[in-house]
């Protein structure tokens, strides 16, 4: 173990890291960044070539942040660079392994681990005494403990005394300026204590701040904390937001009245509903998990239905604002204006956009989308709606009989949006600085 915890410090080790997303690419970078010979594995043959030929699939990871890290072959321990491997074989040469995959929810609305099992297989056999294993995929406690856990001691090595076991949450904010994947204090838990030390002596090297806690049950349920505490909070605000609008209040001023207070207030913000691959998802893990405890998690599930709301009630706004001027929305022509889940992203995961268009579809309204960095939709489990971005011109937007607001990206130029559009429907409040054509904007 002294030995593992010293070739961390030297950086003599060679870490691995399994899932090359959101999460895995920035944390590859930023371990290579710290001195270590890094290697990325990814069941994605694209994405591997295209970290191969220094081009990041990323907006937030740019290519030139890749070119000075990319390696031409595998490394040796010692030579920092990051390599994208073809060859799960390579697992067997990494001291750490950061399992980074995703942690999706079933058609059933049920945990979906076979990413983390496919992975886990694949990390047991290549398995050597004297490695560090760590799971970063948001999931329920006691995934480490009891599933990845059996896999990898099926070949007869333990857990604390022949490899380390983990888990350590990403706690990825992309595009968020204030915060990078160095500065975000990481909670470690290890299946024993010596295994979190282990995994603590690694991340140490690479991260500011570790916060090491009992085991690895608490920082799995530590990370589920975090984004349920932004579920619950988003569905308050989108509760009230119906509310105040009926009140004739304007609860975006609300809410930053309330937040002019200095201590016991956080503010957080409605919306056209939840995106991205954590907070519609990662509160139905511990749902699904307190079922096996008999409980029901009915904060979450209020939450959840509340913000499940959202696209049919800035629907019927949109219906109403058009109704308003003599027109069904049946026939209209509808502008989305962003599709990713977050301004400023290039991710549309789960985004509300893709629901709005469908509700859109039910009621025959003609609808188009422009997003500059989503350029065409690509198919998902659920939605495959074949679009491609339209240019955002004058014509364009005259051509609308209403322009959807459904992600605030800053790149919009506001002013002009409402200026040459008839009806704008803003559901982030992105028109908030527009003092001309006011009368056009309906928030929602
Ligand atoms: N995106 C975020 O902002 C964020 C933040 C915190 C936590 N998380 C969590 O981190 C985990 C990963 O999320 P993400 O956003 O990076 O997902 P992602 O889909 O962007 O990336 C996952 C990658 O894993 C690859 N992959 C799938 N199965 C694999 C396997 N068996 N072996 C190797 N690679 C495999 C996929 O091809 C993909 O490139 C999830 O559990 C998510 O909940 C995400």
């Amino acid at each position: 173990m002294s030995e593992l915890i010293e070739s961390f410090r030297t950086r003599r080790a060679i870490v691995g890291v399994v899932g090359l997303g959101y999460v895995g690419l920035p944390l590859a970078a930023t371990i290579a960044e710290a001195g270590f010979a890094t290697i990325g594995f990814d069941t994605d043959a694209s994405k591997i070539q295209s970290l191969r030929d220094h081009r990041s699939y990323i907006r937030h990871v740019p290519s030139e942040r890749l070119a000075s890290l990319v390696l031409a072959e595998a490394p040796s321990a010692g030579r920092a660079g990051f390599y994208p491997a073809g060859d799960y074989a390579e697992l067997s040469r990494c001291d750490g392994i950061l399992i980074c995959v995703p942690t999706p929810l079933t058609e059933n609305r049920e945990p979906d681990l076979s990413y983390v099992v496919g992975t886990a297989g694949a990390v047991a056999r290549h398995l050597r005494r004297g490695q560090l294993v760590v799971l970063e995929s948001t999931t329920y406690p006691g995934t480490t403990d009891e599933v990845l856990r059996p896999i990898l001691e099926a070949g007869g090595l333990r857990a604390g005394r022949d490899f380390h076991l983990a888990f350590s949450p990403e706690r990825e904010d992309p595009n968020n300026g204030d915060f990078s994947t160095r500065t975000i204090p990481k909670l470690v838990g290890g299946v024993t204590p010596t295994c979190g030390e282990v995994a603590a002596a690694l991340y140490g090297t690479v991260i500011d701040r570790i916060v090491p806690v009992s085991n690895a049950s608490v920082a799995e349920a530590a990370k589920l904390l975090e984004n349920i505490y932004r579920s619950v909070n988003i569905a308050l605000v989108n509760e009230l937001k119906v509310l105040f609008d009926r009140m004739g209040l304007n609860i975006w001023e609300v809410i930053d009245a309330a937040a002019t207070k200095p201590f016991g207030f956080t503010p957080f913000f409605p919306g056209p509903g939840l995106g991205g691959h954590c907070i519609p998802i990662d509160p139905f893990y511990l749902t699904w998990r307190a079922r096996q405890y008999e409980l029901v998690t009915r904060f979450i599930e209020l939450a959840g239905e509340i913000n499940h709301a959202m696209p049919a009630y800035v629907i019927e706004r949109l219906t109403d604002a058009l109704n308003d001027r003599g027109k069904s929305l049946k026939g209209s022509r509808i502008l989305i204006l962003g599709v990713a889940y977050k301004r400023d992203l290039d991710d549309d995961r789960e985004s509300p956009a893709f629901k709005l268009m469908e509700l859109l579809g039910k009621k025959h309204a003609e609808f188009s989308y422009h997003d500059p960095y989503i350029p065409t939709l690509r198919p998902s489990r659920r939605y495959d709606f074949a679009l491609r971005s339209v240019p955002l011109t004058d014509e364009t937007l005259a051509a609308a009989d209403a322009v959807l607001i459904a992600t605030d990206h800053s790149a919009f130029d506001y002013d002009w949006v409402v200026r040459a559009s008839r009806l704008v429907i803003d559901t982030r409040n992105a028109t908030r600085g527009v003092h001309v054509g006011r009368e056009k904007i309906v928030l929602a």
